[in-house]
């Protein structure tokens, strides 16, 4: 029996692995990238694998490699009904306000190879009239602030171009979905302390995001209370915006 297949981008990531692992749960075939094939926990996929009778494949993915994208898409074994773009950089923010190769690394990693692959994507399922995109963004994206605007404006601009993706394909039938998390513990926030009741486990996030693939949601705040902090953290009024040390 054939199973359909989703693709994760970024399938190494504590986040990514969760959500391969949800997708697979519903026997989901599996294609799953990472930046070093030989760094794989075999014993984690083989698991995998076989507690859910699916097939699991690995390949080379490389955000900012732009030029081999579309190779890479191609020579796929098969299109992909869902494909989940989870990688992405947190990096160094007050390194990256005097080197501008940090800076330019946060916003490529978080904007332009998402933009570089999802358009090679967007291209294909509009033309099979088929498909869901997952992107995962983030609350950062909502509002500058200068504790991490570089990561933040990238995520911003990711989050505005999954919504005019979603915008475009929905006449092709093609879905898109924008996760907005918050904090969640995962090795890119281990070095951050954060509030209990503001932290959630990658494995809740991962239920999430398959409901949302159920659901056909548009975006979805993980915890659902982001969205209301988020809310009143946009409407403070810019000249006292400015003054706040968050
Ligand atoms: N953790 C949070 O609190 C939080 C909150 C909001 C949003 N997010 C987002 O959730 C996603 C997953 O994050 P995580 O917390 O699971 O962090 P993570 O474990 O640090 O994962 C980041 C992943 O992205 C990969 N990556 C980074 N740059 C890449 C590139 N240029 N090309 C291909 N892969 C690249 C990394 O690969 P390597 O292992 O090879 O470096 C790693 O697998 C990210 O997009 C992040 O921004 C996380």
């Amino acid at each position: 029996m054939t199973h359909p297949v989703c693709m994760v981008l970024g399938a190494d990531s504590d986040i990514g692995r969760t959500i391969a692992c949800r997708f697979g749960k519903e026997r989901f075939d599996l294609y799953l990238t990472t930046r070093s094939l030989d760094r794989i926990d075999q014993d984690w996929s083989s698991k995998l694998k076989d507690d859910y009778r699916i097939k699991i494949s690995w390949f080379h993915f490389e955000g900012l490699e732009f030029d081999s994208h579309m190779n890479f898409y191609q020579h796929l074994p098969q299109p992909p009904e869902v494909v989940i773009c989870v990688f992405g950089y947190l990096g160094d923010q007050k390194k990256a306000e005097v080197d501008f190769t940090e800076a330019l690394k946060i916003t490529q990693s978080n904007y332009t190879s998402q933009v570089s692959i999802l358009n090679i994507v967007a291209e294909d399922m509009e033309h099979r009239k088929k498909g869901v995109i997952i992107g995962v963004s983030s609350v950062a994206g909502d509002r500058g602030r200068k504790a991490n605007y570089l990561y933040g404006s990238a995520k911003g601009a990711f989050t505005i171009y999954l919504s005019g993706l979603r915008n475009r394909l929905h006449k092709s039938g093609v879905h898109v979905i924008t996760i907005k998390p918050g904090y969640i513990r995962t090795k890119m926030t281990q070095h951050l302390t954060t509030p209990r009741w503001l932290t959630a486990r990658p494995g809740q996030l991962a239920e999430k995001v398959f409901d949302a693939y159920l659901r056909k949601t548009n975006t979805v705040y993980y915890f659902s209370r982001w969205r209301w902090i988020m809310w009143l953290i946009k409407g403070i009024p810019e000249t006292l915006f400015k003054r706040l040390n968050l």
